[in-house]
This record gives structure tokens, sequence and C-alpha cells, in this order.
């Protein structure tokens, strides 16, 4: 069939929350044969009942969809025995680097209406519109680390941040394309004053890009003064390329400044177009409001418009964008529950 076909994780605490109103979403925009959705029931009741994370062949099984859908894992009420790490890196990890999915990409939009915790001189600046281009299946993300002497005074733990050519320039190029298509600024942000190996492979690359891009200009950020021109001058950002490390704090701060990270939306890109994307709000599973019902879904509704984008329906993704957007000013300042934000943006689709 001409259905696009959907594997669905919604996954721990808000996860399923917000998962739900992502589809009626989805559904309301483009009608019930739109898409045939495929649930996963993974994540930390499926480790505490069975013992696994994502076993091969559920994996392959993902490997056919035309795109997936995740809500969040980690932590959520009644799975404190699941250890930190073995669902983010043994599903949501390894789900980004089985399907290669290297570009993970983060847009930061600050709604009219929406409140920010900015200075209202900086506010007044202008429209805050940029995008994270977050490197998404190489850094410190890697795995290549251990632990000498576990447990001992002696301890040494290390993690190795692991950046190859091939690797940042794909995610470079994606970036300097995408800011042909914008306003035309690339930032590159890392450490080089540091990390004076990775920093100096992301400089070189970045210098030879943007030689094939004479439209686009380009500059260069240290992470630390980084996360200061976010809270002072975020205006002077329109795409910022950046490690899978820094593209991850960078993108939580990016959230909080424009009006939180219920508001944030991400799609994890195989830029290959060999296996599936994969589109999932910024936040996390938010053990302390899960189960209430309060969980803003306008992240993960948001990410839908990436997916539908993604699948070359640009129209459906404009006008889910517009319903946010419309949902947003008209409600500032209204108290409302899961259901009644995702409601009321189906509602406006239909
Ligand atoms: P988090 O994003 O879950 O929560 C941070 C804060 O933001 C909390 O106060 C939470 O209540 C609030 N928040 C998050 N989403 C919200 C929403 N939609 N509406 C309103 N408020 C929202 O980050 P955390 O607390 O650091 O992590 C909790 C767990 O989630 C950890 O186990 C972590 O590893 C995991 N995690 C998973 C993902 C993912 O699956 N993509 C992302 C981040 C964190
Ligand atoms: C995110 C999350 C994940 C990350 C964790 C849960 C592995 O924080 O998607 O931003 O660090 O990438
Ligand atoms: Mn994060």
């Amino acid at each position: 069939s001409d259905r696009a076909s959907i594997a669905v994780i919604p996954g721990d605490g808000i996860g399923p929350e917000v998962v739900e109103q992502a589809l009626a979403v989805l559904t309301a925009a483009c009608g019930e044969q739109a898409f045939e959705f495929t649930h996963y029931d993974l994540g930390a009741r499926h480790w505490l009942e069975t013992g696994e994370v994502l076993d091969d062949d559920t994996l392959a099984r993902l490997a056919r969809h035309d795109a997936i859908v995740l809500g969040a894992v980690g932590a959520a009420p009644g799975s404190a025995q699941v250890p930190s790490g073995l669902l983010e890196r043994g599903l949501l990890l390894r789900l980004r680097f089985a399907f290669d999915q290297d570009v993970n990409l983060r847009p930061s939009r600050l709604y009219p209406g929406v409140p920010s915790p900015l200075a209202p001189a900086v506010l007044d600046r202008g429209p805050i519109d940029f995008v994270v281009v977050r490197e998404g299946t190489e850094g410190l993300y890697a795995g290549n680390g251990g632990a000498l002497r576990r447990g001992t005074p002696h301890e040494v733990a290390t993690e190795v941040s692991v950046n190859t050519a091939f690797g940042v320039e794909r995610v470079v190029r994606y970036a300097f394309e995408l800011a042909a298509t914008r306003r035309g600024r690339v930032t590159l942000v890392h450490k080089h004053n540091v990390l004076v190996n990775a920093g100096g492979l992301w400089r070189r690359i970045v210098d030879e890009v943007a030689a094939d891009h004479p439209g686009v200009e380009h500059d260069y950020l240290h992470v630390d003064a980084a996360t200061i021109m976010l809270v002072t001058d975020p205006q002077r950002f329109d795409v910022i390329v950046t490690d899978n490390l820094f593209g991850d704090i960078l993108t939580d701060e990016a959230g909080a400044i424009t009006g939180g990270i219920g508001l944030a939306p991400s799609a994890n890109i195989n830029t290959a177009g060999r296996f599936p994307s994969m589109f999932e709000p910024v936040h996390g599973s938010a053990p302390d409001i899960a189960g209430r019902g309060v969980a803003d879904p306008t992240a993960a509704i948001s990410s839908m418009a990436l997916l539908l984008r993604h699948l070359g329906r640009g129209a459906d993704a404009d006008r889910v964008d517009a319903a946010v957007s419309a949902d947003i000013e008209s409600n500032r300042g209204t108290a409302r529950s899961t259901g009644q934000i995702g409601g009321a943006i189906a509602a406006a689709l239909r």
C-alpha cells in the first residue's frame, strides 16, 4: 500500500502521554488512511519483564518502517531498579547508531506569545529562530571508554570522543545546505582551545565545506561562550553545527529560552536514506510529572511536522506548524492538560 509505515515507541514516563497526542495530530492532519502505525512496547517495563532492552529481531523489524516516532525512554515512576543509561544507551542511542541517524536536527523558535525567561531588552531585538544541527552518531556518545580499578580510590574512568572526517563532513555539509535555505549563517560550536584534535578536525572541515558555499557566512564560538550568547544574543544564530554532547547541552538551553523543553522538537535523520529516521521531542521521560496528564505534548506534536516534511508532505507539515503556533498564541498563560492541548491542535487540523 502507499500508506507510510510508522513504528511507534511510546517508551517511559510521559513518553506514552505525549505520543498519543502526536499520533492524533498526525491522523487529524493527514486522515486515517495516510499512515499505518505499529506499536513497539519497549522501555522500562519491557526490560523489567523480559530482561531485554532491544533484541536484534525487533531492531530488524524497526528497520523496515518508513519512520519511527519515539516518546522518551528512561526514569519513570516504578522503574527505580532500571540502571541509569541502560535504556538510554540500549534503546535510544542504539537506534540512532544502528540506523546511522547522523543529523540530529533541533529547531528552536520563540513563538509569539510564549513567555521566555530572557530579558525584555534581549527579546526586543527581534525574532529568535535558529536550528541546531547536532552530530548524532559519534563524539563522546560512541561508547568508547572504560573504568580501571573500578570502586577503588585509584579508579580511572574514560570516555573517548570519536570524530571521523566522514562523520563530521556529512553533518557540516547538511548545516551549510540548510543555512543556504535560511539566513545564510553557520556557527560552529566546539572547544578547539582544549579539544585540539577533535576541534581541529571540525574547524578544518568547516573551512573546506565553506569554500563550496560562498553564499553562506560562518563563524565560530567556543561552547562556553555559546551558552552565554544563547541568553544574551540568541538572534545572532541561524544554524549551529556542533558535536553530539555539545549539541545535547545547547538544545536543552535552546528549549529553555524559547518557552521550555515542552515545546522543543527533534528529528534524528539518516541522511543517506537507507534506514528510517526517528522523530522525538528533545525532552525525556520527566518522571517528576509522569502519570498526571500535565506534560506538554507540543514538542512531540512539532516533531510530527518534522516527520511529515521528511516524508515529503511539506504542506501538511506547514499546517501542523501553523496549528501549533496558533494554539500557543491563543492560549498563552492558560493551564491545560496534555489531552486538552493535543485535542485543540488536532481539532484545528481536522
Ligand atoms: P527531562 O527532559 O525528562 O525533564 C527535565 C525537566 O523538564 C523536568 O522538570 C520535567 O518535568 C520537564 N519536562 C520535560 N518534558 C516536559 C513536557 N513535555 N512538559 C512539561 N514539562 C516537561 O530530563 P531529565 O529529568 O534529565 O531526565 C529524565 C529521564 O529521561 C532520564 O532517565 C533521562 O535519561 C531520560 N531522557 C530521555 C530522553 C529521550 O528519551 N529522548 C531525553 C532526555 C532525557
Ligand atoms: C536527548 C537525550 C539523550 C541524549 C539521552 C537520553 C541519551 O538527552 O535526546 O537529548 O543525550 O542524546
Ligand atoms: Mn538531551
